[in-house]
Order: structure tokens, then sequence, then C-alpha cells
């Protein structure tokens, strides 16, 4: 085992893409399972539960000083399987997430291309299902394994084990500061079977109404670039908040007093999911600027740190963006990045 790379008093800003300041009082930088067994090893010792970081892209750090934080960066992807029309493919947490959609395209396996251009690590996708254009990271998941950061044992779930919801897993709840994920198996097609289900994703595609997985990969990345902003030129965290679900009396009160309220079905028939980006627009958020904080001019659902902001700034404009949104729509906001 090469080496367990140790930092003291590591600064945290670079490691997160809303570019807030903090400092991690010992930094692990783990490449490979050992590292990461030894490092968890050493917070068993001293009795601290570790910030477990990836790509830092869905997280958002509140000042505090974090006691221990260990970074995932083991890389590697095998093919543990094929048949005439799956593969399954092992990857390892630390892999970019981007990089696995690109390599999957190239390689012939189909299924992620929705998900082009998510930040971050694959280790932290199975934790919030990430989700996009039509597509969730659940429908393409075979297992995860992982590792208990108390005992360092390894075991790993089924699908159903993880219990996959809307930006939702048993990583977030029963096992949040308890497991770390070390890799995720894949059950992707051989076969180009597209899904243009969203509406911005067959309006972007245009006339193409039989498009290859490049074509939808190249129809994802260029929405995002519109409307989302490049962390590295304006720091952010994707969406801030979760899109509410709400009941279907609340949906209909909505429908009531706006007529262009955008919602969506969900798998249950008594509840829809409103668009938090159209109900932060209606209240006049979109493109607000305070002074080191803001709200995107093109997504209002993305909080943004215009000028080396703290963490309480974006903290406290977020608190007061959910207290408009409910006294105009009696709706409760949840944050969708974790708070450190
Ligand atoms: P981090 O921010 O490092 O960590 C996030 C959480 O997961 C933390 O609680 C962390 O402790 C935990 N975690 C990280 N790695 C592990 C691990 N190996 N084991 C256990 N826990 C772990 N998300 C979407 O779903 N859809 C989108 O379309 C989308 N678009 C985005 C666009 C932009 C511009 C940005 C900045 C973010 C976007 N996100 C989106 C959010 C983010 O990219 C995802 O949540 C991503 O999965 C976070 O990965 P990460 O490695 O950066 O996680
Ligand atoms: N809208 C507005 N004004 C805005 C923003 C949005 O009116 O300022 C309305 C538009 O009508 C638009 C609708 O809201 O049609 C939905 O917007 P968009 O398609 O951009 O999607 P979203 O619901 O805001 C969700 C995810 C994104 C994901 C996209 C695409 C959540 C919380 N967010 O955003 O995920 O990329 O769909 O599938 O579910 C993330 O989680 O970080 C993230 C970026």
């Amino acid at each position: 085992m090469k080496t367990l790379q140790t930092e003291y008093d590591q600064p945290l800003a670079s490691f997160n893409t809303l570019a807030l300041p903090a400092v991690a009082k010992l930094f692990f930088d783990t490449s490979n399972e050992d590292q990461l067994v030894a490092a968890l090893e050493h917070c068993s010792n001293i009795g601290e539960i570790p910030l477990i970081l990836g790509g830092g892209s869905n997280i958002v750090l509140s000042g505090k000083p974090i006691p221990v934080c260990v970074r995932i960066a083991s890389r590697g992807i095998r093919v543990l399987s094929k048949s005439a029309d799956r593969v399954i493919v092992r990857v390892s947490a630390g892999v970019n997430w981007n990089d696995l959609v690109e390599h999957c395209l190239a390689a012939g396996y189909y299924g992620l291309e929705n998900l082009a251009l998510i930040p971050g690590s694959v280790g932290a996708a199975p934790v919030q299902n990430i989700g996009a254009y039509g597509v969730e990271l659940n429908q393409f998941v075979e297992r995860v394994h992982f590792r208990w950061i108390e005992s360092g044992k390894a075991q790993n779930y089924s699908a159903a084990q993880c219990e996959f919801g809307y930006r939702d897993s048993v990583f977030k709840r029963q096992l949040n500061d308890k497991v770390v994920i070390t890799a995720v198996d894949f059950s992707l097609r051989l076969h180009s079977e597209v899904n243009i289900e969203y509406a911005a994703l067959r309006q972007e595609l245009g006339d193409l109404l039989t498009p290859s997985p490049a074509q939808v990969r190249d129809a994802v990345v260029a929405i995002r670039r519109r409307k989302l902003p490049d962390p590295d030129s304006l720091p952010n965290a994707g969406s801030f908040f979760k899109n509410p679900v709400v009941s279907k009396k609340t949906m209909q009160r909505l429908c009531e007093h706006y007529s262009n309220v955008v919602y969506y079905p969900t798998s249950s028939s008594d509840e829809f999911k409103v668009a938090a980006g159209w109900l932060l627009d209606q209240a006049g958020w979109r493109g607000v600027q305070e002074d080191r904080v803001g709200v995107h001019r093109e997504q209002a659902l993305v909080l943004v740190n215009h000028n080396n902001a703290q963490g309480a700034e974006l903290l406290d404009l977020a608190a007061r963006i959910q207290s408009s949104i409910l006294a105009l729509f009696g709706i409760d906001l949840e944050i969708e990045p974790r708070i450190y």
C-alpha cells in the first residue's frame, strides 16, 4: 500500500463546487481501498465520524471546522460479465461521473447518456440517486459496495436494498454517516434504446426522432451548458432545493391560483411534483444578486457564490427563499445538498 496521504488544517474551498471556505483539521486522500480502511481505522481510533468527500458538488460548508475529511479518489472501471443484451460494469467510487458516461458511450454500453455532465463522483451518485432528463441512476444500478465507517468491514446491497427514491436512498437515511461507498455495479444495455420522454430534451432534439445515444448525450450537454453555470466560473451546487412533492389537494389549489404552474405526475396518483425553479421564479428570486451570493439568472433553483462568500451568507439567502415560498405558496422547500 502506498502511504496514506494525510494533511493537517487543509483548506476545503477548492474541494467544493460552491467554493465555500472551511478547514479540515485532518484530511485523508485515499486512492485505494487499503488506504480507505487505514483512514477509517484512524477515525475510529480518535472517535470521529469523517466527512466523506467525492467531487464536493453537493455539499454546503457552513464554515465550521471539519474534524476529519476522507476524500475518495479510487479509480477503476471493469467489465464483470456480458450477456446478449446487457453488460455488468464495476466502477470504483472515485471515478468521475461524466468520465464514466463518456467511457460507456465509447464502449457501446448504453443508458447513462441522459445523465451526462452531472458533476461529481460515482461513489456519491447512489447517495441522492442522481437524476436528469427523464432518467434516474437506480434504473441502471445492480449492486452498491460499501464499507462500514466504524468497523471497516465490506458489504454490498442490491438495488432494492438501496431504497432509491427521488433524490433519496438508504445512504441518506439509515446509513447516513455510517458507510462509505467503494464501488457501484451497473447493468447497462448493449443495444441502443434511448429515453427521450423529457419535454425539454425532445424539444432540443427537434426533428431528430430516433437519435443515437451519443446524440442524446449531445442534446443533454447543450441544455445543461445553457441553463446551469459551470462551477469553475460561477461556483454553485446545482439545484439548491428539491422539487417539492405535494398532495393532489395542494396541487388543485395551486392550479386554481396559477394556471401556468409547472408540475409533473409521480408514481402515486395522489401526489404531484412541483417545479421549485418555477416557484422561485414566480416569487421574483431569479437573477437576484446580493452582496456576494445570488440566484442564477437562467435557472432560479441554482444558488451561486459570486465572490468568495461564506457558507453562512448562502444559507441565510436560502432561508429567506424558503420563508418567501412558504408564505406565498404554502410549500416547504427542502435543501438538496448536505450541509456541514
Ligand atoms: P460530494 O459533494 O462530494 O458529496 C455529496 C454527499 O455524498 C456528501 O454527503 C458526501 O459525504 C456523500 N458521499 C460522497 N461520496 C461518498 C461515498 N463514496 N460514500 C458515501 N457517501 C459519499 N445532481 C443530480 O442528481 N442531477 C443533476 O442534474 C445535477 N446537476 C448538477 C449540476 C451542477 C452544476 C452541480 C454543481 C451539481 C449538480 N448535481 C446534480 C448535484 C451533484 O452533482 C450530485 O449530487 C453528485 O452526485 C455529487 O457528487 P460528488 O462526488 O460531488 O459528491
Ligand atoms: N422553471 C422556471 N424558472 C426557472 C427554472 C425553472 O420557470 O428559473 C420551470 C421551467 O418551466 C422548466 C421547469 O421549471 O420547464 C423545470 O426546470 P428544469 O427542466 O431546468 O428542471 P428542474 O426541475 O429545475 C431538475 C433537477 C435537475 C436536473 C433537471 C433536468 C431537481 C431538484 N433538479 O431541475 O438536477 O438536471 O431537472 O432533469 O430535481 C440537481 O439535482 O442538482 C439538478 C441540477
